[in-house]
């Protein structure tokens, strides 16, 4: 069976994960968090003391982990992990597991099991180039480093994380820096993406955009 898939791939705080979020709820598709595989890989890297530069050793911990997700709560071995995985040095980890060839690997066949009916998002770096490369809406969203650096500010502010506007930025502009510069499955927009500017318009008119290029290919996409 056909079943559709719409990609949404992008830099560091770009807002992925929001404007997925909301294009699956209007369409009623599921969702692909695809970082916090790489986040939750990280996480029981680190609780396991492998470091994150053994790649046979993450390969070893993301086969053996058992991982269970229900909505946006993930399980690591039972244990409800969602919080921990925001912490900015897990986003850090993340970023140098899944530079890991092998690592990539091992995490494949279980971001293919997240395409159900009637339909996915699924947000990350890779999602069309590498995962999803038949997808007939990919969508690569950008912002300027300043407006990510202050999205995601102001969601450590809110949470009560004290935090600094110009060491954020520094820390996304590297981890982007990583991602874009690796060479296996780099950040960069497939050839068939259509790119949206996250920072020139607002959440609702952005979900709206991605709805509207998807209405216009149901034909192909249903
Ligand atoms: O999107 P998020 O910040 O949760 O991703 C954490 C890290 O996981 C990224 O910096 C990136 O290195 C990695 N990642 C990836 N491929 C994906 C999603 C995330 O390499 N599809």
């Amino acid at each position: 069976a056909h079943i559709p898939v719409i990609t949404i791939d992008g830099p560091t705080a770009s807002g992925k994960g929001t404007l997925a979020a909301g294009v699956a709820a209007r369409l009623g598709y599921h969702t692909l968090d695809s970082g916090s595989l790489y986040r939750v890989t990280a996480l029981a890297a680190r609780s396991a003391g492998v470091a994150p530069e053994d790649e046979a050793g993450v390969v070893a911990i993301a086969r053996a982990m058992k991982l269970q997700f229900a909505g946006v709560v993930v399980l690591l071995d039972g244990v409800d992990v969602s919080e921990q995985l925001r912490e900015e040095q897990i986003g850090a980890m993340a970023s140098q597991v899944a530079a890991h060839p092998a690592v990539r690997a091992a995490l494949f066949d279980l971001q293919c099991a997240f395409r159900q009916l009637p339909g996915l998002v699924a947000d990350g770096r890779d999602m069309g180039t590498v995962i999803f490369p038949v997808a007939p809406l990919k969508v690569f969203l950008t912002a300027t480093a300043a407006a990510r650096a202050e999205r995601r500010h102001k969601q450590l502010i809110s949470k009560g994380i004290p935090a600094s506007l110009a060491d954020l930025r520094a820390d996304l502009e590297a981890r982007d820096a990583r991602d874009r510069g690796r060479s296996t499955a780099p950040l960069k927009p497939a050839e068939d993406a259509l790119s949206l500017d996250n920072s020139l318009v607002g959440i609702d008119a952005s979900v709206q955009q991605v709805v509207d290029w998807w209405e216009a290919r149901l034909p192909f996409g249903a």
